[in-house]
């Protein structure tokens, strides 16, 4: 098959290097030249583990090809992939102005009965804009699809070569065999259904994600006012089969380009077609007031961060990505500067990005360079050599009082004590 993937963003990329794997001929699109001329030398413009890898054997394959040109990629293409992305508008709902405009553009290159798929995150009702869209440029004939997409950042080459699942929103026989071949080749169970129940798909499983994590955050503030500790909690909870232990870790609440804006988004939506948005909002509310609330109790707890050094390691939204969209650090430095602090910070892949959203901080070459003197450590991301920090070394190198504080706990307490640090996890005593 021939396929066009419109936006050659994070899953953009992903989407047609994966096609373009399983043997079939496609066209990244984008208007962004500079990015496309970067992504046929073999330059994906963020870091993702094994992306580089995969979009380099599909160029060298020749199968995989980037470009600005509709004309050039659409004509040959069965099924044409919407990618691109949906920021929210002022009141919150998705904004699909990328979204029709590709359509608007596709619309002149159609061969008949192409399948525009969109894999951007939609609400229901967006299929029908696209195709009106398209209809009022050309009478060939086309269909409109949902494939909405699952993968995490970090793990998204692995996540899209073995999903969970992979969900296809479309009604119409013949368009559905196509797209169970395009992704035959994917593990994970095909689960057909409506374009409106795909949509509907995607945007529950993000809101019902972010709302676990905004709970079990609810259950470690309590956890820490009477003594019991939320990992005990969780293996407690987690032995009930109707609950699981996994995906529940606490910490200073969610962040990434996904979860914020989605669970926005669906309670925009939900006021938007007249229906209640309570527990949206409140999800939202509570997540987007977390980190200040956290920061409030460990100045506190640290005795006030004016005049200490302190090194904040982690600066991604989460482990293995140099995405910085709604990472904690990005409320975290700027708190510690406004206290006083004195602030020096370590990521494994974050650099360009540090002086523009932080000004001049100290930015280590490794943990260790960053931790020297520092009388504070925050703990922010998960990175593997940020989890297995040597910490008889650590305790050397550290000032008094040795404060650590351990965001997402992921070192022992007792043995931190025993170290001889001071130690702060969430939902511990
Ligand atoms: C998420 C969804 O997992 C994915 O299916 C969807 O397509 C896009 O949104 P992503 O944003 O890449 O993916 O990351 P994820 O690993 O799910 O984490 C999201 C946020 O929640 C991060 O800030 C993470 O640190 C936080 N989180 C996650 C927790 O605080 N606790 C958890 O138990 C899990």
């Amino acid at each position: 098959m021939t396929i066009t993937v419109i936006g050659t963003g994070f899953v953009g990329v992903v989407t047609s290097a994966v096609f373009a794997s399983f043997g079939h001929r496609v066209f990244g699109l984008d208007i962004d030249e500079g990015k496309i001329a970067k992504l046929n030398k073999g330059k994906v413009p963020f870091f993702e583990p094994d992306l580089d890898t995969l979009v380099a054997q599909g160029l060298q394959s020749g199968r995989l090809v980037f470009t600005t040109e509709y004309e050039l990629a659409v004509p040959d293409s069965d099924i044409v992939v919407i990618a691109v992305g949906t920021p929210s508008a002022t009141d919150g709902t998705a904004d699909l102005k990328f979204v029709l405009a590709a359509a608007k553009q596709m619309s002149a290159c159609l061969q008949p009965d192409t399948i525009v798929a969109v894999k951007s995150t939609v609400p229901p009702g967006t299929n029908e804009k696209v195709r009106s869209v398209i209809e009022d440029e050309t009478d060939v004939s086309f269909s409109v699809v949902s494939l909405p997409e699952f993968l995490k950042e970090g793990s998204a080459v692995s996540d899209t070569l073995n999903p969970d699942r992979v969900v296809i929103g479309a009604n119409e026989e013949k368009v559905i065999d196509t797209l169970l071949k395009l992704h035959e080749p994917m593990r994970g169970k095909k689960i057909i259904v409506s374009p409106e129940s795909a949509q509907m798909a995607k945007y529950t499983a993000n809101a019902y994600l972010a709302q676990r994590i905004t709970f079990i955050n609810q259950i470690a503030n309590l956890c820490e006012k009477n003594g019991a500790h939320i990992e005990d909690v969780i293996q407690a909870i987690g032995a009930d089969a109707r609950i699981g232990s996994h995906y529940w870790y606490p910490g200073l609440g969610y962040g990434g380009s996904c979860f914020p804006k989605d669970v926005k988004e669906l309670a925009a939506y939900a006021r938007s077609i007249g229906e209640g948005e309570g527990l949206l909002v409140k999800i939202d509310e509570l997540n987007d007031k977390r980190i200040s609330q956290k920061l409030g109790e460990f100045d506190k707890a640290v005795g006030g961060f004016k005049d200490k050094t302190v090194a904040v390691l982690g600066l991604s939204f989460k482990k293995n990505t140099n995405d910085m969209r709604e990472a904690p650090s990005l409320k975290v430095i700027p708190y510690l500067k406004e206290q006083g602090a004195i602030v020096k910070a370590f990521d494994p892949k974050v650099r360009e990005e540090v002086e523009q959203h932080f000004g001049k901080i100290f930015l280590g070459e490794d943990v260790y360079e960053t931790v020297q003197d520092a009388q504070v450590v925050i703990l922010l991301v998960e990175w593997d050599e940020l989890v297995q920090l040597d910490l008889q070394k650590l305790k050397e190198i550290t000032k008094s009082p040795h404060i650590f504080i351990d965001t997402r706990n992921q070192y022992d307490p007792a043995k931190m004590r025993h170290l001889g640090f001071s130690y702060i996890g969430i939902g511990n005593p």
